[in-house]
C-alpha cells in the first residue's frame, strides 16, 4: 500500500482546483441547487445524469456509476495516466512538480539508459555554447532559430568525440555502443555523431531515447543530411513522433494535431506559435505511429511537404485516419517545398493563411486523383470518377457524399442516379461506445454491504459506527474496502472523499468504488436504516459461520470435537434469533 503521506501534495493540488471548472472545460454543466449537472461522458447518454458537487469536489453519474474527483475525471476522460492528470491540475494552480512526480516509474535499467542520454544532451548543449560551436551557432541563426527555440528543443552540437571522452570513463563501452552514442573499433572508441547539429528525440513521457544530427558545415555537404540513432533498446524508430513530448498537452487543449514531415517544420512552427505539432521524420508512417496518434483523440491536420512524395504520403495517412473515423484536414500551400521554407521565405502569415484555409481530406483527395489525368478524354474521366466514388465510399457522411456527387454530376455531366448507383449503402451504425451495462446481481446481504460502504464514504459517523459495531463485512473484498476507508480516516484524522478517491485510483481499487457508487442511493440515512444494515451484516456473518462449522462437524471423526461444535452452533443460533427479532 502506498504511503498516505505521499499524497499530501497530490491532495493539495486536487483540493486547489474546483472540479466544476475542470469538468466544464470538456462538458457543459448546469447549476441546479447545490450541484451542477451534465451529460455523463462515460456512457452513451443524452440526459444530464452526472452530478458534480463543488462542495465535495467530486462527480458522480447516477446512471453508470462513474465517479471520482478532478484527477480521476481527467485520467478517464483524456485517457491519460495519474501523473499526467496531476500535472494538468498542478499547472492550473501554479504548483510545480518535481521530476519524481512527473516522470513515470520505469525500471532502473532503462532509467540508467535515459540518464546517460540526458548527460549526452548536456554535453551536446555545452558544445554548442562553447567556442567550438561558433560555426554551428551561426548556421542556426542563419536558419532563423533564436535562443529560446534552441533551448525549447534542447538543440546541441556534436563535435569530435566529446561524448566518448566525457562518458567512457564512467560507462562501459558496451552501454555507450548499445545506446549508439559511440562506436568502437578494437579498443578504440569514437562518437557516432560528429560535426552535426543535434536534436534530441524523446518519447511521449519526455525520456531522451535517441538523437538526430544534421550536417551544417559546407565541407560536409556530401554526407547524408541527417543521421539518426540506430535502433536500440530504447530507440524504436517506428514508435517515434518528434516533439510529442512537448506537443501532447497542446494537442489535448486544441483537440487537434498537426503532423509534419521534417523536424525542422515542427521547430519552425513553434517559432510562430504552433505547438500542437509533431514530425514523422520522413514520409512513411508505421502502424505504431498511427495507433499513437489515434490514441490522442483529436482531429488530424496533415501538413506534409508539398512535393509528390509528401502528397502521396498525405493520401496514405489521410486514408488510414479516415478509416479510423478521424476528422482529417490537409494544409496546402504554394511557393515552398515545406513549412520551414514557407515561413522563412513568405513569412508566418502565409502559413497561418494556409492553416486557416486547410481543406478537408476528401476534397484534397478528389483533387489529387485528377493529377496526371486528361479529363477531356472520356476513358480517363471515367477512371477518375470511379476512383472518386471509391473514396466517397470510404466516408461515413451521407450528406457530404450527396453534395460531392452533385458536384461531380454538374461538372462532368454524368447523371446523379448513375453516380448514386455506385455508392454502397452503409449500414446505419449506431455508435454506442459502452459495453452493455453489466448488472451484477447482488443478493440481499450484499446490497446491504454496498449500501453500508456507500454511507461510510459519505458520512464520517457511519465510519465510526462501522468501527464500533462491525469492523467486518460478509464479503472479504468488501471488508477489505471498508477497512481501507477506516484506515484512511485513522491515518488522516478525518475522512475526505475526494482524497480517498485519489488513493483508490492509485491503488487500483477503482472497480470496487464504481460498484459501490452505482445505485448507491441517497447520501444520508436514518438511525433505523443503519441498525438494519448492521443487523443484516452481523446476522449473515454468523449464519455463514454456522454453515462453516456444520461442515467441519460433519467431516470430523472426533466425537468430542463434534459435540463442542454442536454447542457452539447452538449458541450462535440463539444469537441470530435475537437479531431476527430486532
Ligand atoms: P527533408 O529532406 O525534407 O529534410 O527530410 P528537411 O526536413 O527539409 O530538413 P532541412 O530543412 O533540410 O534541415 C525530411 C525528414 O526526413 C528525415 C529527417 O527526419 C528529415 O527531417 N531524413 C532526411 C533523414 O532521416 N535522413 C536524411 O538524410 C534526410
Ligand atoms: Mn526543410
Amino acid at each position: 500500500m502506498a504511503n498516505f503521506k505521499d499524497n499530501e501534495l497530490v491532495n493539495k493540488i486536487v483540493a486547489s482546483n474546483n472540479i466544476v471548472d475542470i469538468i466544464s472545460d470538456y462538458i457543459n454543466l448546469e447549476h441546479k441547487g447545490k450541484n451542477f449537472f451534465g451529460v455523463c461522458p462515460f456512457h452513451d447518454d443524452h440526459s444530464p445524469s452526472m452530478s458534480v458537487s463543488p462542495e465535495k469536489n467530486i462527480f458522480k453519474c447516477f446512471s453508470c456509476g462513474a465517479s471520482g474527483n478532478s484527477i480521476t475525471f481527467l485520467m478517464d476522460y483524456l485517457r491519460i495516466d495519474f501523473k499526467e492528470a496531476l500535472k494538468i491540475l498542478a499547472d492550473r494552480v501554479g504548483i510545480s512538480l518535481d521530476n519524481s512526480f512527473t516522470k513515470k516509474k520505469v525500471n532502473s535499467e532503462l532509467e540508467e539508459l535515459y540518464k546517460i542520454n540526458e548527460l549526452a544532451v548536456s554535453i551536446f548543449k555545452n558544445n554548442l555554447a562553447s567556442s567550438s560551436g561558433k560555426e554551428a551557432r551561426d548556421y542556426l541563426k542563419k536558419r532563423g532559430l533564436n535562443e529560446e527555440t534552441i533551448k525549447y528543443f534542447n538543440i546541441g552540437l556534436a563535435i569530435n568525440n566529446s561524448i566518448s571522452s566525457a562518458l567512457s570513463s564512467k560507462y562501459s563501452k558496451e552501454v555507450l555502443e548499445n545506446l549508439d552514442l559511440c562506436k568502437s573499433y578494437g579498443d578504440k572508441i569514437y562518437d557516432t555523431f560528429i560535426n552535426r547539429i543535434i536534436f534530441p528525440i524523446c518519447d511521449k513521457d519526455k525520456n531522451v531515447i535517441g538523437f538526430t544530427g544534421r550536417i551544417y558545415r559546407e565541407e560536409d555537404k556530401n554526407e547524408s543530411k541527417y543521421l539518426n540513432t540506430k535502433e536500440t533498446n530504447i530507440f524504436k524508430k517506428g514508435n517515434i513522433l518528434y516533439n510529442l513530448n512537448n506537443a501532447k498537452e497542446y494537442i489535448r487543449k486544441e483537440k487537434e494535431i498537426i503532423i509534419c514531415e521534417g523536424q525542422m517544420d515542427t521547430i519552425r512552427l513553434h517559432t510562430i506559435g504552433f505547438d500542437n505539432v509533431v514530425s514523422l521524420s520522413g514520409t512513411s508512417i508505421t502502424k505504431e505511429q498511427i495507433d499513437l496518434i489515434n490514441s490522442l483523440k483529436c482531429d488530424i491536420i496533415l501538413n506534409l511537404d508539398q512535393d509528390d512524395a509528401g502528397k502521396s504520403a498525405t493520401i496514405t495517412l489521410g486514408d488510414a485516419f479516415t478509416a479510423l473515423g478521424k476528422n482529417v484536414n490537409v494544409i496546402v500551400f504554394k511557393d515552398a517545398k515545406d513549412t520551414d521554407e514557407l515561413v522563412l521565405k513568405k513569412g508566418e502569415e502565409s502559413f497561418k493563411n494556409a492553416y486557416k484555409n486547410r481543406v478537408s481530406f476528401i476534397n484534397f483527395k478528389l483533387d489529387y486523383l485528377k493529377n496526371n489525368k486528361n479529363l477531356n478524354d472520356s476513358v480517363e474521366l471515367s477512371k477518375y470518377i470511379n476512383a472518386a466514388i471509391d473514396s466517397l465510399n470510404k466516408i461515413n457522411d451521407e450528406v457530404l457524399i450527396e453534395l460531392k456527387l452533385k458536384e461531380i454530376s454538374d461538372r462532368y455531366g454524368v447523371s446523379i442516379s448513375t453516380l448514386k448507383s455506385k455508392i454502397i449503402k452503409k449500414e446505419k451504425k449506431v455508435v454506442v461506445n459502452t459495453k452493455p451495462k453489466e448488472t451484477k446481481r447482488y443478493t440481499g446481504y450484499q446490497k446491504a454491504e454496498l449500501r453500508m460502504i456507500y454511507l461510510m464514504l459519505n458520512n464520517e459517523d457511519v465510519i465510526i459506527s462501522y468501527e464500533n459495531n462491525l469492523g467486518f463485512l460478509v464479503t472479504q473484498e468488501f471488508t477489505d474496502f471498508a477497512n481501507e476507508i477506516l484506515e484512511f480516516k485513522m491515518k488522516n484524522g478525518e475522512f475526505n472523499l475526494s482524497d480517498f478517491i485519489t488513493y483508490v485510483y492509485q491503488n487500483g481499487l477503482n472497480n470496487l468504488l464504481k460498484e459501490v457508487m452505482e445505485d448507491g442511493g441517497p447520501e444520508d440515512y436514518t438511525e433505523e436504516e443503519l441498525d438494519y444494515l448492521i443487523n443484516i451484516i452481523k446476522r449473515t456473518t454468523v449464519e455463514n459461520e454456522i454453515k462453516r462449522l456444520r461442515k467441519i462437524q460433519k467431516e470430523s471423526l472426533d466425537e468430542e470435537e463434534k459435540k463442542n461444535i454442536a454447542k457452539k452452533i447452538e449458541n450462535m443460533r440463539k444469537e441470530v434469533l435475537t437479531w431476527y427479532k430486532k
